[in-house]
């Protein structure tokens, strides 16, 4: 290949070689490189070849590219990241770009985008949600950085992007780690959307002893519903899936211990600094780490007893109260979220518009689902609304709903069978909508063993009593009690 190419590959595993052939199927000439010769053979083997030019080292791929040069790396997020960069950054100069196209942590594109910024090179920070098919056939696309180096970019990042109503799931979203962020809070709404979907799976499975068959075909009609989704349409295809080794449906041959690489953590960790309740996602969160655990599992299981009754009532009544719960648990987890995103755009200086992260996440990503064109419109109505549950349409979706998320949050503690998502979810609903909390209790427990002080409903200031002397309301001057 002759002509220059527009964009540099770095890392050809199965990620980075299906966004090189969906750029190069977009017409865009790609360089690749990857230090495994096997996988620079098999980017260039599959169909778009003759426009996926690979290098055998770093300095060939740069001097391949048009000039201001752009390099998407697509490698494991941590140290390779730092060693690629470490390696780009003399072959390149200013107005060239380095992009990320990995999960990395938010504050590590921080610090790589000051670092690269002081040599010149542009750095962006993006967001790729869609796994190895998104890849190939569409992502949503979450970039962040400066602006002026993402509008390089952006012609062969809205080709290769997923297309909702002929809109690319791809949009400028702010400056610094913004796009890593999103991508970030993306994550963690999709731990809590698949612990949702397990739950409802133990629920039917132990409670209502569904087969496989039945399962598919429970998520498959859900799927048709306002529930329709990615997830559940992929959780429908799995009960179905056969295992080569035994005939067996795969799923039931699958050990119960989920893995994760930590971005669900993050989210929630991210959430606690700044002091926005995320209870949906910790949950899914720590039920990932207590089913790692399997040998305690069995061994406290032989101590306490008394799990897993069958559902012994009404079970259509069953089926339509949980469907109406994951709707509903769905809504709050991505009200918490979105509220997530609020306060760190304002935090970090993001300027994020949330009405275009819903636009974004319509197509092409994990937690794709129909739901997000109602958070969309709802955010178009009022871009600062400060949590979705006061959107009068979404509101009222999770209103209806909130006896059937009561009813299998009981019916779950009643048969033993653990659904801390949905709990979760129906505790931030019902927080969320209390006049009043009894953190009047805390605040005075606080006052009362280390003098911490408390706020009254009457009379602004801080406040100090003397518990164990009754000697009350001392004014307290100047103390900030709201810990920021
Ligand atoms: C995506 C996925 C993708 C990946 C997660 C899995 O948007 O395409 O989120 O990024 O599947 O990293 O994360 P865990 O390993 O933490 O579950």
């Amino acid at each position: 290949m002759n002509e220059k190419c527009s964009i540099g590959m770095v890392g050809l595993g199965v990620m980075g070689r299906n966004l090189a052939l969906n750029i190069a199927d977009h017409g865009f000439p790609v360089a690749g490189f990857d230090t495994d010769p096997l996988k620079r053979a098999e980017a260039t083997g599959n169909s778009g070849g003759e426009r996926i030019c690979v290098f055998p080292s770093l300095a060939g791929l740069t001097e391949a590219l048009t000039v201001p040069r752009s390099v998407l790396l697509m490698v494991p997020a941590g140290p390779p990241v730092d060693a690629v960069i470490g390696q780009l950054l003399p072959l390149l100069g200013p107005g060239d770009c380095i992009i990320d196209g990995g999960n990395s942590f938010y504050k590590d594109t921080d610090l790589r985008s000051q670092a690269a910024g002081a040599t010149g090179v542009a750095y962006l920070g993006v967001g790729i949600s869609g796994g190895e098919r998104g890849a190939r056939t569409g992502p949503s696309i979450m970039p962040g950085g400066p602006l002026q180096a993402y509008e390089t970019v952006r012609p062969i990042f809205e080709a290769i992007a997923a297309a909702v109503n002929r809109e690319p799931c791809v949009g400028y979203l702010g400056p610094g780690s913004a796009g890593h962020y999103v991508k970030m809070v993306h994550n963690g709404i999709e731990y809590g959307l698949l612990q949702l979907i397990a739950e409802s799976y133990d629920l039917l499975k132990r409670g209502l002893h569904l087969s496989d068959d039945e399962l598919a075909a429970t998520y498959a009609a859900w799927n048709e519903t306002e529930l329709s989704g990615y997830l559940l349409e992929i959780t429908a295809a799995i009960f179905t899936e056969r295992d080569d080794l035994t005939g067996e449906r795969l799923i039931d041959v699958i050990l119960d211990e989920a893995r994760q690489k930590g971005t669900g953590k993050w989210t929630s960790q991210d959430a606690m600094d700044l002091q926005v309740p995320l209870p949906t996602v910790d949950a899914a969160v720590a039920a990932r780490h207590l089913s790692m655990n399997k040998g305690d599992r069995l061994r406290v299981a032989q101590v306490i007893h008394g799990q897993e009754r069958r559902f012994a009532g009404d079970r259509d009544l069953f089926l339509v109260n949980l469907r109406n719960a994951l709707h509903a648990a769905t809504i709050a987890t991505f009200a918490q979220c979105m509220a997530l995103l609020r306060t760190a755009s304002k935090v970090y200086a993001y300027g994020l518009r949330l009405g275009e992260i819903a636009r974004i996440w319509r197509g092409g990503c994990i937690i794709r689902t129909q739901v997000l064109e109602q958070i969309r419109e709802a955010f178009k109505a009022d871009p600062d609304i400060p949590n979705l549950l006061l959107h009068e349409e979404l509101g009222a979706e999770v209103s209806r709903r909130r006896q059937a998320l009561g009813w299998v949050a009981d019916t779950a503690a009643d048969l033993g069978i653990p659904a801390p998502a949905f709990m979760a979810s129906l505790c931030y609903v019902d927080g969320c909508a209390s006049p009043w909390l009894p953190a009047n209790l805390i605040q005075a427990q606080r006052d009362y063993f280390g003098a911490h002080t408390y706020e009254r409903t009457d009379t602004r200031g801080s406040f100090h009593t003397e518990w164990e002397s009754g000697t009350n309301n001392h004014q307290e001057g100047g103390e900030n009690v709201r810990p920021r």
